[in-house]
């Protein structure tokens, strides 16, 4: 590898980075990180950082998890690639769908779609569950719902059903036929309403008056994250997921969960929708399935949904979905390597554990400092604070002050993520007790730059 002069050198010059303005990345140079290990990474200058965003929501067992290295290394060894279009499988995908059977056995998902990531996974199950209705001769229900502040990749459906403007605006216009209902925010939303109870039943009432609106035999799915992630850490209340849940069934419109960030542990459960107590009919995965370190995803299929494509003969059950690296053996065997070491060290307890110490400790900050406007959490290793800089009026913090305030943290020994005003955490799923505490010192120190 180059010398630091040369990679600062050349850093942002002769690349575009995702989710970014390319004259703003050359401007202020993103962080060169050259090093992970444990939950710890190392920048160019050789500033070890606690990784309080764990990736990107995906290294839930940390950098140093030498069973999906040893893993990926061994089946590059033996076959590092095979394809998996009609006519062929591998051994490593063959097993790993096994595995998700029963891992996603309680929630009612047994066969599994092979992707390359998250936004393969959405669009897969958008893709699906269209041709579900297609094959039971419901060709009219094409339509999709989602929420607004919801995160779903940036694939053409995926951003359609994407519910914050900033991914769409630049692209549109989007796919037509997505209505989008309020999200169950607290902090701010339509209804004036704080109470998290009472503000899923508004939601859920606005979810009903568009399925009737919309006519309910022209929409497919319904598709939300259990808790919002990237659009700031949304938790709805109980009844709110399980009341859309239960509207899908009264309209027969399915129920798509996007767990991209939240299977595998990340609430405290093994997966979001188990969390909330209900079982979807298609559900996006990716992320953690590999721990991040090889790009892999699964759309996960309910037991109904199977079973309408496979007991069809006709040409309307082929799926004519799929990528070249669908079922990639080398993410196989990774993924497999990874679901054995996440369940043997139980890391959903942990992430129950130290995320209940992380929002109690983020808590008493938020009564420290007046810019944190919301402090939203309470589900396992998802925990965002919203800052402000005028709390009366929940007005945004600028986008300088929001920036120092990252700075300020990183200088105090930790990696955070901002997106707008939110700073948002998703710490590897692995963190100490101590670590947390580590974590909260920098935020709390780290806030002051902003005032
Ligand atoms: C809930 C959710 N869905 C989909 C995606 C897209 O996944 P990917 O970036 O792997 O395409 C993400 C990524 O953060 C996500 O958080």
């Amino acid at each position: 590898m180059q010398g630091a002069n040369f990679l600062k050198e050349h850093n942002a010059k002769h690349l575009w980075h995702p989710m970014a303005h390319p004259a703003e990345s050359v401007a202020n140079p993103p962080k060169i990180v050259c090093k992970g290990e444990g939950v710890y990474i190392t920048d160019i200058d050789g500033q070890k950082r606690i990784d309080a965003v764990g990736g990107l929501w995906n290294v839930n067992l940390g950098y140093s998890c030498q069973p999906v290295k040893d893993a990926i290394a061994a089946q590059l060894e033996t076959l590092p690639y095979y394809a998996m279009f009609r006519g062929t499988s591998t051994d490593a995908a063959i097993e790993l769908s096994v595995k998700l059977r029963d891992f996603f056995a309680p929630d009612g998902l047994t066969r599994a779609f092979f992707t390359s990531g998250g936004s393969d996974s959405v669009e897969i199950c958008l893709r699906l569950a269209r041709q579900y209705h297609k094959i039971r001769g419901q060709g009219d229900r094409v339509k999709y719902l989602s929420l607004k502040k919801g995160y779903h990749g940036t694939h053409t459906g995926g951003a359609a059903v994407n519910g914050n403007s900033n991914f769409r605006r630049n692209y549109e216009p989007m796919l037509p036929g997505v209505s989008h209902i309020p999200a169950p925010y607290t902090y701010r939303n339509p209804f004036n309403e704080t109470d998290p109870a009472r503000l899923a039943q508004c939601c859920l009432a606005a979810m009903e008056d568009e399925i009737q609106f919309q006519g309910a035999d022209t929409i497919a799915a319904f598709i939300m994250e259990p808790v919002l992630g990237a659009g700031g850490v949304i938790p709805p209340h109980e009844s709110f997921v399980q009341g859309a849940r239960a509207l899908c069934d009264k309209y027969g419109i399915l129920m798509i969960t996007d767990e991209v960030i939240t299977a595998f542990g990340r609430t405290g459960s093994w997966t979001g929708s188990r969390h909330f107590g209900i079982k979807p009919d298609l559900m996006a995965t990716a992320k953690a399935i590999t721990n991040g370190y090889f790009p892999f995803g699964a759309a996960m299929i309910s037991e109904k949904v199977a079973d309408a494509f496979e007991s069809d003969k006709s040409a309307l059950s082929v799926v004519f979905s799929g990528y070249t690296y669908s079922g990639h053996p080398t993410g196989a065997a990774a993924a497999i390597a990874c679901l054995d070491e996440t369940l043997r060290l139980n890391v959903a307890d942990n992430a129950a554990a130290r995320g209940a110490q992380l929002h109690d400790g983020l808590q008493a900050i938020a009564e420290r400092h007046a810019i944190v406007g919301d402090c939203r959490g309470g589900h396992g290793l998802m925990n965002c604070l919203e800052l402000v800089s005028d709390p009366e009026n929940k007005t945004p913090l600028e986008k300088a002050k929001v920036a120092a305030v990252h700075e300020a943290v990183y200088e105090a020994g930790v990696m955070v993520r901002v997106s707008g005003n939110n700073m948002i955490m998703s710490q590897p799923l692995v963190i100490s007790e101590s670590e947390t505490n580590d974590v909260l010192n920098a935020i709390d120190s780290g806030l002051a730059a902003g005032t």
